[in-house]
């Protein structure tokens, strides 16, 4: 009997993800710009409509966001162009005041505490890359990236050990004297990426890091940012527009929409069950077998023979081309070695073909 690795890692990271603490919570998160927000959102206890927000002539940026972010998850955040991403990020690192509700770091209400230890926060336990990060371009790729250090106060010496460090972790090494004109724009990323990196941050925002760089620098990027997870293990947040990026990184998913929070869940939670059509926007061009996994499309046993047996968590599209070639289901079978049900080719060749699974006649999708 053929035996196909877990390769999706989904279960194990989900079930594990709820008993690591809470690294980051928003809770009722809104960042309103225009003439006295604050007293417009205060009166209404943090409650109001986008219409009646609007009709203020005020703009909701960030609207009531309630969202936790665990101990070494990545959480994507995404939504269109104007959704609120960046500006919901910058009020999770305090970078801007949230005009109304709560950031907790560890517990510790973020808006609460002083302006040193907040500084203190910043420089030492958060990282961020910005949307559009500019290198300082009179600093040569090491000084870039020993800045941030400079400023914690670090000695020389230590400084440029830290930093030929990271820069052999994003593999920019030979590149220590070149100046930000004469990289590529996907070296000064990493560059930037680097910098932030070198001040160890435990949790790290990273926003759309990868867009300015061609697809395969991108996926080199990804895999990049996979490899150093799996290393460094901290908590990331990271924006991105592309829903293949974020299956390829993501624990969870944010999708924002004018302001809110639409639906948080697995990549392959929105793919399967999207709250909204705005949702099921985003999932449209996704190949359905790379998310969907084993468990999502499996009934329960039949007692049949089978042609193989895969993890709960395997994607489909990791052993859909056995299972259509054995033509008999695959079990479903658990670390522990318990069948939890069985997969069969035609569940596995409606899913390819886009069919739902009810249609297929098999027990339906479920996460
Ligand atoms: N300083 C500001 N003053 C007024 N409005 C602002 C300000 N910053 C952001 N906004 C508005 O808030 C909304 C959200 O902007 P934000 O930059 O967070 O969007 P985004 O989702 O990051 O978009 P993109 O994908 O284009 O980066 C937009 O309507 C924007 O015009
Ligand atoms: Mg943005």
């Amino acid at each position: 009997m053929n035996s196909i690795a877990d390769t999706s890692g989904a279960t194990p990271v989900a079930t594990a993800r709820e008993l690591r603490p809470i690294k980051l919570a928003c809770r009722n998160v809104w960042k309103v710009f225009g003439h006295d927000a604050q007293p417009f959102i205060e009166t209404r206890d943090g409650r109001a409509s986008a219409e009646d927000i609007s009709k203020a002539g005020l703009v909701g940026a960030v609207r009531a966001v309630d969202l936790e972010i665990r101990q070494g998850e990545i959480f994507i955040i995404m939504g269109l162009s104007g959704s609120g991403k960046s500006t919901l990020v910058r009020c999770m690192s305090r970078l801007i005041e949230p005009t109304f509700g709560k950031v907790e770091f560890e517990g510790k209400d973020l808006l609460k505490i002083s302006d040193a230890e907040l500084i203190e926060l910043r420089r030492h336990r958060m990282g961020m890359v910005f949307q559009n990060f500019a290198l300082l371009p009179h600093l040569n790729v090491l000084e870039n990236i020993a800045f941030p250090l400079s400023i914690q106060g670090m000695g020389r010496a230590e400084r440029e050990k830290r930093a030929r460090e990271v820069i052999e972790l994003v593999g920019l090494n030979g590149r220590e004297h070149f100046y930000p004109r004469e990289l590529s724009g996907g070296q000064q990323q990493r560059v930037g990426i680097a910098r932030s990196l070198a001040t160890k941050p435990e949790i790290w925002f990273l926003d759309e890091p990868f867009s300015a760089l061609d697809p395969l620098i991108r996926r080199e990027m990804q895999d990049e940012l996979m490899r150093l997870q799996s290393v460094l293990n901290k908590t990331i947040v990271f924006i991105t527009h592309d829903f293949d990026e974020a299956i390829r990184l993501a624990d969870r998913v944010a999708i924002m929409k004018d302001g809110e929070v639409i639906q948080i869940g697995t990549p392959e939670e929105l793919v399967i069950h999207p709250a909204t059509d705005y949702v099921a926007e985003f999932t449209r061009d996704v190949q359905r077998a790379k998310v969907v996994s084993a468990r999502s499309l499996m009934r329960p046993p039949t007692g049949a023979d089978h042609g193989g047996s895969v993890a709960p968590g395997a994607r489909i599209s990791s052993f859909a081309s056995q299972i259509v070639t054995s033509g008999k289901p695959f079990a479903v079978v658990d670390a522990d070695g318990l069948m939890l049900g069985e997969v069969t080719p035609d569940a596995v060749i409606g899913l390819l073909a886009g069919i739902d699974n009810e249609e297929a006649g098999h027990g339906a999708a479920r996460v």
